[in-house]
Parts: structure tokens; C-alpha cells; sequence
């Protein structure tokens, strides 16, 4: 069977996000990527449990896998308002101060990007900074920007140039081909530039499913980001079976829906190859059906079967749509 990274070589890196576990019990299909993202352990939660302590232990043996088998490795993330531990914004039962926070983020990005300077080529500086509803204003409530400032994305930022001036820096963001937070992470991204900030990428997300968006949806995002001369990256990349308010439990999913996965991620990899240009990376969420955290949301144990390879870690028909469209000729 063709092998995915292969198949793509020409255009970009197809990497998929991993476990610890993973690396092991799905050790076949690892061959189908050139690059790889710790799907959790590189997040503050993991790596800085509190102040004095860091913890390379589990993200390590991550990073020897990639080097040993020379995949490429995507950091993520260092600036979240997820998994990062309550310390970073505290001082003594009280809330820390702006320059307190300000000194935390510095070491902690100066810290681990120093770490993992040799084997991760880029990072997701800034993961989801942007609000998701509209009217309600620009960035989203987080706690980084409730004690440092709506400024705190252009401090991480300078302090990962800083850190690691060779690395590629991205800000991630999910919902980021709808127009209107398409708009929002462009105006952010816009005024970040202007500013000087060094942003060189947005991180599509692309946590899709059966019915949206639109191919037409995802080229418009990409052309966006590029006309602002921003390198593109999909990092998260899956498709869910179920539209975002559907809450309907299959035991097996049924055929039809999975042929019709097996489109959709064509017609994605299809638009992602035509912009390979403006496309540095595409990474998926998880290697196989058994482990997505799909399966946990947006409703807690509904099983989902969103990737490339099954609960067996069989090829799925979409593993076959996708490696055919990389063989069609490329419209100039
Ligand atoms: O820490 C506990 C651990 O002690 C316990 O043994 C284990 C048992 O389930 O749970 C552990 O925490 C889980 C954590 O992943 C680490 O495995 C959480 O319950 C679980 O909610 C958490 O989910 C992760 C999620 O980020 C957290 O927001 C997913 O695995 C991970 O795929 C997901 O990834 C995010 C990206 O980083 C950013 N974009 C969205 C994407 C999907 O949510």
C-alpha cells in the first residue's frame, strides 16, 4: 500500500498527533507520516507543573522517537487558557501581577522552547486566542490576557523569536474558516504584523466534519492568511461524522457516513494540494478511530470515527480517496 507522506512529499509534511501509548500500539502506521505533534504533552500542564518544576520526561521520549526516525516535530503549545496549571496567575492566594505573569510566560516559553530547540521546527505559540462568538469583541476571555493585557499574544510571541529564532511561530486557532472568526484571527494577525510582532503562521486547526465547511470555505481561509504573508499549516485535522449538534450514538458507524468521509477528506486534500504553495503542513489528530478525542466531544463517551485508519487500524476508504487525489495532475 502507497504510503501517505510519500504520496505528498512533493507538496508538504503529513504528520499526526501522538500519544506516549500510540507511539507504541499503533506502531504500523506511523510509516504513513514525516511529522509528528505530542497531542498533550507538551502543553504547561505537563511541562511546568509548578513553578519550580519541569517535566521533559514524557515529551522527551516523543522527540527521540522523531529524531531516530527523522519525522519532523511540531511544538505544542505554549500559551493556552487550557491545561496550564493555576500557579502561573497566583502569588500567595492572591492574583499575580501583570509583571510577575509577564516574567512566568518568558521562562516558561524561553525554557521549553530552548528544550526542544534542536527537534521542534515550529511552534503553536498562541493556541485559540481568538473569540468564537460574534459581537462579543476580538480575543476571548483567558487568564493570560485577564493579568497581563490583550498585548500577552505579542509578549509570547517575542519571547519565542527570542527563544529560538529559528523557528517557525504560529498562532492556532479552531472555527478558523467560518467568515467571521476567519475575519477576527486576520485582523489579529494583521495589526500583530504590523506591530512587528514575528507571527509566520496561522495553524488552521481543521477539526471538520461531514458537512462543513466547504471546500470553497477552506481555500478562501487559506487564501486570507496568505495574502498577509503567512505560511499556512492544517495542525489538527479530522473529520467527525456528526454535524456540531448532532448527538446521534452509532455502535458502527454507518457505511454510507464513512464513504462519505472518504469524500470529504478528498476534496479537503485536494484544496490543500492545489494551495500547496501557501501550505507548509498538514497534520492529522490522532493516528486511528480507536483513540480520538472526538469519541469524548463534544459529547462525553459518544464514539466517533473521524480519521484515516479504523478502530483496527485498517486503512479506511478515505486513507484510498486521499492517496488517489495526491496522484491526479495539478492544475496550474
Ligand atoms: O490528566 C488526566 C490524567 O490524569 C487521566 O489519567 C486521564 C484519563 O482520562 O485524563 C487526563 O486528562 C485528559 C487529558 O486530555 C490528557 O490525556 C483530559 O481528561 C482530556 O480532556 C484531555 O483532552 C485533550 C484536550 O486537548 C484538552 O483540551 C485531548 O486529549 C487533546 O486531543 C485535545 O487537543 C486539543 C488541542 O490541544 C487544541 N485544539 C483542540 C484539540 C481538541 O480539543
Amino acid at each position: 500500500m502507497d504510503n501517505l507522506a510519500q504520496a505528498y512529499q512533493a507538496y508538504f509534511p503529513v504528520g499526526a498527533a501522538v500519544t506516549l501509548a500510540s507511539l507504541r500500539s499503533h506502531r504500523r502506521l506511523l510509516r504513513h507520516f514525516n511529522s509528528l505533534t505530542a497531542e498533550n504533552y507538551m502543553k504547561p500542564m505537563y511541562m511546568h507543573p509548578s513553578e519550580d518544576e519541569y517535566n521533559f520526561r514524557y515529551a522527551d521520549k516523543i522527540v527521540d522517537y522523531a529524531m531516530q526516525s527523522k519525522k519532523r516535530l511540531r511544538g505544542h503549545t505554549l500559551v493556552w487558557h487550557n491545561q496550564t496549571p493555576g500557579w502561573f496567575f497566583a502569588q500567595g492566594g492572591e492574583k499575580a501581577s501583570r509583571a510577575l505573569v509577564l516574567s512566568r510566560m518568558e521562562d516558561h516559553i524561553s525554557t521549553v522552547m530552548g528544550h526542544f530547540c534542536a527537534a521542534a521546527y515550529a511552534w503553536d505559540v498562541v493556541n485559540e486566542p481568538i473569540e468564537d462568538d460574534d459581537g462579543k469583541g476580538l480575543l476571548r476571555e483567558s487568564p493570560w490576557r485577564a493579568a497581563i493585557g490583550d498585548d500577552y499574544i505579542a509578549h509570547a510571541f517575542r519571547f519565542a523569536r527570542k527563544a529560538d529564532p529559528a523557528c517557525v511561530l504560529f498562532l492556532n486557532e479552531y472555527n478558523e474558516t467560518a467568515p467571521a472568526k476567519r475575519g477576527r484571527i486576520a485582523e489579529l494577525a494583521r495589526a500583530l504584523r504590523a506591530d512587528g510582532v514575528p507571527l509566520d503562521g496561522i495553524g488552521m486547526q481543521g477539526h471538520y466534519n461531514l458537512y462543513g465547511p466547504s471546500a470553497d470555505e477552506i481555500a478562501e481561509a487559506i487564501e486570507v492568511y496568505a495574502a498577509l504573508g503567512l505560511q499556512v499549516q492544517v495542525t489538527e485535522l479530522d473529520i467527525s461524522l456528526f454535524a456540531f449538534e448532532d448527538h446521534t450514538v452509532y455502535t458502527q458507524p454507518p457505511q454510507e457516513l464513512i464513504e462519505l468521509q472518504a469524500k470529504r477528506y478528498r476534496q479537503v486534500f485536494e484544496v490543500l494540494r492545489r494551495y500547496h504553495r501557501y501550505v507548509s503542513g498538514v497534520t492529522l489528530w490522532g493516528l486511528a478511530d480507536d483513540t480520538s478525542w472526538l469519541s469524548n466531544f463534544p459529547v462525553k463517551k459518544r464514539k466517533n470515527w473521524p480519521l484515516l485508519f479504523d478502530d483496527a487500524h485498517n486503512p479506511k476508504p478515505a486513507l484510498e480517496e486521499v492517496l488517489q487525489a495526491a496522484r491526479q495532475p495539478l492544475a496550474r
